[in-house]
């Protein structure tokens, strides 16, 4: 007989799984075994649909795609009532969503703007979420259906080179709103274990749209950058979050994952 699968009925939420890291995760969750998944999606319908797909095609069993901009109070609650609702228990949370200020129209901002709209996304928008996510499953932790099962897990997303600075505008802004992010996830370690898992993916260079179109420059320094001399991908990233979210990883809490490759001191800038 065969091993069930790590997610086997497992029901799990990733924020921002239009693209990117976010669309890898809800892919590897139902090749898991996961039955129940929330795509959710600000403003890329289309790509949350593809998602979506993807999660139908590789045998999940109920697939819902939420809309929600995580600025806006009512409509994170709305995320997370939606969830909760339909599924009755959330066994994995992941917080991936995060501004995208790089590419396209974005890029153009200010500083000032950039940081603000990271610091609205990815700094208050999760933290938010997230503490209204750890009372829902708190709360079905000790309900009579669902005291025999596992901790459920909630997972962040930080950034590798947040703890230790980067040069220029762009570790500027990213250095200490995902450091904030890596902080809070610390800390809602700290307040809720044993009853829920909290561990945050910290990835490196990984080529998502930005880096599929930058200079020559970041793309050599992307590869030098890591042991591996290579880009991360999605799938690189989605494998560490599901280890992380794992719900027999039952001895794996309060921990920070780096998916970089490995960080190489070779480079020579
Ligand atoms: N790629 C990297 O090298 C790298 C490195 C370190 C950390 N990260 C982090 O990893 C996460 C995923 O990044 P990615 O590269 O996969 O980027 P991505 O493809 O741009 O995905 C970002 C996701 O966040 C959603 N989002 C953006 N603003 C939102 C809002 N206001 N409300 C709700 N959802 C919103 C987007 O939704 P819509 O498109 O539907 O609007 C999209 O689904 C981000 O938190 C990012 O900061 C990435």
């Amino acid at each position: 007989m065969s091993p069930k699968p790590a997610f086997s009925s497992a029901a799990a939420v990733v924020t921002g799984s239009s693209s990117g890291i976010g669309r890898a995760t809800i892919s590897a969750l139902a090749k898991a075994g996961a039955s129940q998944l929330v795509v959710h999606y600000c403003a890329n319908q289309r790509g949350a649909e593809e998602t979506a797909k993807i999660a139908w095609q590789s045998g999940c069993e109920e697939v819902f795609v939420v809309q929600a901009d995580l600025q806006i109070p009512s409509q994170r609650d709305h995320l997370a009532e939606v969830a909760f609702k339909k599924f009755g228990r959330v066994d994995a949370w992941i917080n991936n969503a995060g501004a995208d200020v790089l590419t396209g129209d974005a890029a153009k901002l200010s500083f000032a703007e950039k940081l603000q709209w990271l610091w609205r996304v990815d700094v208050q928008a999760t933290i938010e979420l997230s503490r209204n996510v750890a009372q829902r499953m708190l709360e079905q932790t000790t309900s009579e259906s669902n005291s025999e099962k596992l901790p459920p897990s909630m997972t962040f997303i930080g950034w590798d080179q947040a703890p230790l600075g980067m040069e220029g505008d762009a570790g500027q802004m990213f250095g200490p709103i995902k450091a904030a992010v890596m902080a809070f996830a610390n800390s809602m370690a700290q307040e809720f274990s044993p009853d829920l898992r909290i561990n945050t993916v910290a990835p490196g260079w990984i080529q998502t749209s930005w880096g599929e179109s930058t200079s020559d420059y970041w793309d050599s320094r992307a590869k030098a950058q890591s042991l591996m001399q290579r880009w991360g991908t999605p799938d690189d990233v989605a494998k560490a979050i599901l280890y992380a979210a794992d719900p027999a990883n039952t001895f794996t809490t309060g921990q920070t994952i780096a998916v970089d490759g490995g960080w190489s001191r070779r480079f020579q800038g």
